[in-house]
């Protein structure tokens, strides 16, 4: 048996039994974890993956792009949907009419620094008006048919770090876990992930916590997991380009060597992520929306510039698919020529 990973001991929600055994989560991220890339994450690993968040007041108002997000009709695996807002009414509803979706768990967001959502007092606007936040998730919890968890910073600025205050509270309201992003607003993306704080966070609350920032590969996954003792770690940026970030930590669990990945599987996930998109939103789209990942994937290969290029060069799935198979056949992306 492989030395396991520290991990602190837990209370686990009996409506969850299979929470003990998931150990890392792709992180809802807009304009990222749509459907054909959870299922990309999920077939290399990943044990659950999360829909980029949806506004509460679109799903209300019936927004046909905001109900588009959370399609997880017939997904295989754990999927959780997410939701924004600072309307409790509409979390509420949002909550409800949600009702008959596949998802085990609903999260909301408690911790997105983006200007647009902070302005309406949505996201990581909340912890800085604790009685909103209780409230709105009170609200979620009557109205949700699955458990409700969240998603959440350090807090809104260094002045104003409250997570354990924010992670007793969500405790005390019911919620299976509490997710953290070691950053506070106003950090947005910058500086360090603080997993010092996590670290405290995990000391704090009886409930899992899931650890999240900076982890990009298996041996960071690893010092998140010693350094906090985290139940579970999310993924986010780590994964884009890189869905292979899962079967690395899964090698970590099971005390394997991370696995080296060839250039051709890179490319054989890619024109499966190429079909994945153009089957769900069309060619035009399909062949654009893979393009944030391409700019990730085939890192340090030689040769990497010039295939991406020319990939960006189309949105025609069959010639990027001619161009990622004659790649793979060689084996190395130099001989791909302008
Ligand atoms: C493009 C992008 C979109 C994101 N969208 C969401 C979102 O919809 N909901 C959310 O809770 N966090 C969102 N995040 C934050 C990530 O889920 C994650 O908390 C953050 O990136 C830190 O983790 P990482 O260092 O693993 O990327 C987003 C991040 C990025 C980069």
């Amino acid at each position: 048996m492989p030395a396991q990973l520290p991990r602190k001991e837990v209370r686990f929600d009996p409506r969850l039994p299979w929470l003990p055994g998931v150990r890392n989560m792709l992180s809802p991220m807009a304009g990222v974890t749509d459907r054909p890339f959870r299922e990309i994450c999920r077939g290399l690993g990943a044990d659950m993956g999360f829909c980029e968040f949806a506004s509460a007041s679109g799903l209300t108002y019936g927004g046909e792009a905001t109900w588009k997000l959370v399609d997880t009709e017939g997904e295989e695996g754990l999927v959780g949907i997410q939701i924004f807002g600072s309307d409790p009414e509409h979390m509420a509803s949002a909550a409800r009419l949600l009702s008959g979706r596949r998802m085990d768990v609903l999260d909301i967001n408690f911790g997105c620094p983006a200007k647009k959502v902070v302005k309406k007092c949505g996201g990581s606007a909340l912890l800085a008006d604790l009685p909103l936040l209780e409230k709105i998730t009170r609200s979620v919890i009557a109205e949700s048919l699955v458990p409700v968890t969240a998603k959440i910073r350090t807090g809104w600025d260094e002045e104003s770090v409250n997570y354990q205050e924010v992670g007793l509270l969500l405790q005390e309201l019911g919620v299976p876990w509490v997710t953290m992003h070691g950053r506070t607003r106003s950090q947005k993306f910058s500086g360090e992930a603080d997993w010092d704080r996590i670290a405290r966070l995990v000391e704090t609350l009886d409930i899992p916590v899931i650890g999240n920032g900076d982890v990009v590969d298996g041996a960071s996954y690893r010092r998140m997991v010693e350094h906090t003792r985290c139940h579970a770690v999310m993924i986010g940026r780590g994964a884009i380009g890189n869905p292979w970030i899962f079967s690395r930590m899964k090698a970590v669990d099971e005390g394997r060597d991370e696995p080296v990945v060839e250039f051709t599987e890179m490319c054989r996930v890619t024109i499966d992520h190429i079909r994945g998109e153009v089957a769900m939103r069309g060619e035009d789209q399909g062949c654009l929306v893979v393009r944030k990942h391409i700019a990730k994937c085939f890192k340090g290969y030689p040769g990497a510039a010039m295939l991406r290029r020319k990939l960006y060069a189309t949105q025609q799935i069959d010639e990027m698919i001619n161009i990622l198979e004659d790649a793979a056949r060689r084996g190395d992306p130099r001989v791909v020529q302008p």
